[in-house]
């Protein structure tokens, strides 16, 4: 059997990584500026979470969602603890995109209303309303036009102000900082007017952490720059370090009841201690804290360089080009030995594991120059 061909694949076969750096089948070493799609958090391999998920998968990899699972209950109360939201309750799925979708049906079933107000450039996944409010069409297949949804532009408080004055608007789904539309930061006033005006007509705000959380921004969440809070926040890909698992932080507004969301993988024994393993690790070895700073010096340094714009928080940075990038991007990959990711045509996103040192960062401003 051949695989779907829908990835158009680097000729690189990616076999081990430790900390910020993977090693091809041929033995060749590489910097991860990339974090396999901003999803390696703690680092590749690292020791306490290999031991975390090799000692669980011995003892119990799974059971179902009928039963107590106490390493559930422990993910919660320390995912409560480090991101500042004790008083939410955690539902755990499997993917980003599951995690946007359940969102989005809680905040309809607790409002009962139908549309949607998302923003251009906005990515929120592939399953049905996720890709429906995601603001690039060709991921869109007819079966999905279903649900009403409004794009309006990031940043523009009156054209959100006009969508919700119609009372007919569920919820508003935003990105802490848009990653697939270019590392877009949205405005820290606007994120708390718009925070303002969904309290003032009882619509959901729900906040997709899954690429800009779990301290990428030098912050837990990126929209705490704003000193905000939503009502739902997604997350993903770094919860876990690379086991699929997903969740959502849902505020004490909402009264769950039995049946309405569920799921058969969601919660299960591998990836909760994987991702307490997770939390332990950012907590002890202040990757907050280091996505910060080292993000910071990486910031002034690129700006320095000559790129259209640099933009981003932490590490979850955005270089844009005048001219569209494929050629820097080769070199860095295929003469320099760096893995970067992309938006669009002319902009390189730098994901990397948040545990990237000072060194690996000049490493990194050294060969990038050299493609420059
Ligand atoms: C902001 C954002 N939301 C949702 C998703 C979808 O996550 P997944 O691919 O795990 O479904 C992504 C993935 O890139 C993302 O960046």
């Amino acid at each position: 059997m051949n695989l779907f061909d829908v990835y158009p694949l680097f000729d690189i076969n990616i076999v081990k990584g430790k900390g910020c750096h993977v090693w091809d089948d041929k033995g060749q070493e590489y910097l991860d500026l990339y974090g396999g799609h901003a999803v390696i958090s703690v680092g590749h391999a690292h020791p306490k979470y290999v031991k975390a998920i090799s000692e669980q998968v011995a003892q119990l990899g799974f059971y179902s969602n009928s039963v107590i699972n106490t390493l559930q209950r422990e993910l919660a109360a320390k995912l409560g603890k480090a991101s500042g939201y004790d008083d939410y309750s955690l539902f755990l799925i499997n993917s980003g995109a599951e995690a946007n979708e359940n969102a989005l049906k809680l905040a309809s079933f607790y409002n009962n209303r139908r549309r949607v107000v998302s923003f251009k450039k906005s990515f929120h996944g592939r399953t049905s309303a996720a890709v429906r409010v995601t603001d690039i069409p060709k991921y869109v297949a007819p079966v999905n036009e279903g649900l009403d949804v409004t794009f309006v532009e990031l940043n523009d408080i009156n054209a959100v102000r006009a969508e919700l004055a119609k009372g007919d608007v569920s919820s508003v789904i935003i990105e802490g900082i848009q990653g697939i539309g270019g590392i877009q930061v949205p405005n820290d006033q606007f994120m708390r007017d718009l925070r303002a005006l969904c309290t003032e007509t009882n619509t959901v705000l729900i906040l997709d952490e899954i690429q800009s959380g779990y301290g990428r921004s030098g912050k837990f969440f990126a929209h705490q720059y704003a000193g905000i809070k939503p009502d739902i926040i997604t997350v993903a890909k770094g919860i876990c370090n690379g086991f699929p698992m997903s969740g959502l932080l849902i505020s004490p507004m909402f009264t769950p009841v039995y049946g309405q969301l569920g799921t058969t993988f969601g919660g299960n024994h591998l990836g909760c201690a994987g991702a307490i393993a997770v939390l332990d690790i950012i907590e002890e070895e202040k990757m907050i804290e280091n996505a910060a700073k080292v993000g910071e010096f990486l910031l002034a340094e690129l700006k320095k360089l000559p790129i259209k714009e640099v933009r981003g928080r932490g590490l979850m940075i955005g270089l844009e080009f005048e001219q569209p990038i494929k050629e820097i991007r080769t070199k860095l990959l295929f003469e320099q030995k760096v893995f970067t990711g992309v938006a669009g045509t002319n902009t390189i996103r730098l994901l990397p594991p948040l545990c990237l040192t000072m060194d690996d960062a000049k490493e990194f401003i050294k060969r990038f120059k050299a493609c420059l």
